[in-house]
Parts: C-alpha cells; structure tokens; sequence
C-alpha cells in the first residue's frame, strides 16, 4: 500500500514538472554557454498569458503587432533595460539594443532575444527572470524591436506583413491613449 502510494506520488510529480513546458514547441538555451533554459526558474506570473503560451509554440513575440501594447512595454524597458542600455537602447554600461549589430547574432530573432533576457549573458548581464516575468519579458523585447534604427533588411524578427508595414523608429514615446493610464494591452 506504502509502495503503491509513493508511485502515486511520484507520478503526479511527474505530471506537475512536466506542466510548464509541455506545450513547448521550441527549446530555449543559455545565449553564452547553450546549456538548457529552466522556465520552472521563473515563477508562474505570466505564464499562462496568451502572448507568452504563442511564443512557446511559435518562437515568435505576439506582442510586434500590438500597438496598443508598446505603452506598458516602454515602461519596462525603462525601468529594467534602460539604465544599462540607454533610454533609446543607444548604448550605456551595456551594447546599443537599436542598430543591427549584435555580440550574439541569435539576438536577431524573437528566440533569441528572449534566451539572453530570460538567462542572461556575461557580465553585468545577468538573468531578468527574476525582475521581470516572462510576459513582460516579451513586452520589453516589443519595445526594444519598436526603438530599432537599422535597416529593415537586417531585422530578421520581422515576417513578411511586419516587413512591409516597417517604419523606422520616430524617437517617440509610445502613446498613451486614455491620459497617464496605458491602453488595455492584450493579444487577440
Ligand atoms: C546591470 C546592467 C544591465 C541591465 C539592467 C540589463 N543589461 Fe542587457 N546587457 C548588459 C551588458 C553589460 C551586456 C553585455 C553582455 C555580454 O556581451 O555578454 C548586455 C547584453 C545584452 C544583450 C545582448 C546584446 C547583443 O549585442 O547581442 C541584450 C539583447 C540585452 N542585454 C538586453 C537587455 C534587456 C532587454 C534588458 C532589460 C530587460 C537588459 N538587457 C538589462 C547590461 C545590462
């Protein structure tokens, strides 16, 4: 009976580990040394938004082709990004985040992108998965794509609806609609 109920108990702790990246079609690694990204280091804040679940299955940030959400994401970039990178990603104690080169090339895509915020890099980089979680992540890299001043020809994140609706950053902030209060932001 003892026996049978510790299986019990470690099937179902199976199950509860095997929750978070279930549904992952994609596999996340360390941007520096490759080793495998936990999302279980995160806590579960955000994990069960829409945006978050898409780009487990997609790869790919929901968050590029809402507008209505670059008010909340500029608002975390400058409170988590902007004192090492600059209040347009210009460069500081941290790279520029607004031009087309990147120390890891992967940084060009959505993937990649969210492995160097969610793990971190070298240095001073270190990971964000604790002071932000993973769909605000996703929210800050939106801003980070939207403060972009490259050319659209390097913007490998972008498909091909994005491409051809591309302008280049205007140096404004994100509009808020409604006053001081951000606009609803949510993916359809
Ligand atoms: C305490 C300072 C600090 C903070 C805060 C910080 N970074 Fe960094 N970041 C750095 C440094 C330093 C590097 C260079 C690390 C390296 O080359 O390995 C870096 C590297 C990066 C890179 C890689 C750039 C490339 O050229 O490949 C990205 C992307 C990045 N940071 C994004 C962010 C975002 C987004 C945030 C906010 C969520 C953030 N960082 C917060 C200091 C910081």
């Amino acid at each position: 009976m003892i026996r049978k109920m510790w299986i019990a108990a470690l099937a179902s702790a199976a199950v509860m580990t095997a929750i978070p990246t279930a549904n992952a079609a994609i596999e996340l690694h360390n941007t520096v040394t490759g080793e495998p990204l936990n999302l279980d280091d995160a806590g579960p804040e955000g994990k069960d938004v829409a945006a978050f679940k898409e780009f487990l299955e997609t790869g790919k940030n929901p968050y590029l082709d809402q507008p209505n959400c670059l008010a909340k994401a500029q608002e975390l970039y400058l409170g988590a990004c902007s004192g090492c990178h600059g209040h347009v990603g210009e460069g500081k104690i941290g790279p520029a985040l607004n031009d087309s080169y990147w120390t890891y090339p992967d940084n060009n895509t959505d993937k990649g992108l969210f492995e160097t915020i969610f793990g971190g890099a070298s240095g001073q980089m270190g990971p964000m998965y604790n002071l932000l979680n993973v769909d605000e992540i996703l929210l800050a890299m939106a801003w980070v794509r939207h403060m972009y001043t490259g050319s659209k020809e390097d913007a490998a994140w972008l498909n091909e609806k994005q491409l051809a609706n591309f302008k280049p950053f205007d140096g404004k902030d994100a509009p808020k609609p409604q006053g001081d209060t951000l606009p609803e932001c949510k993916v359809d």
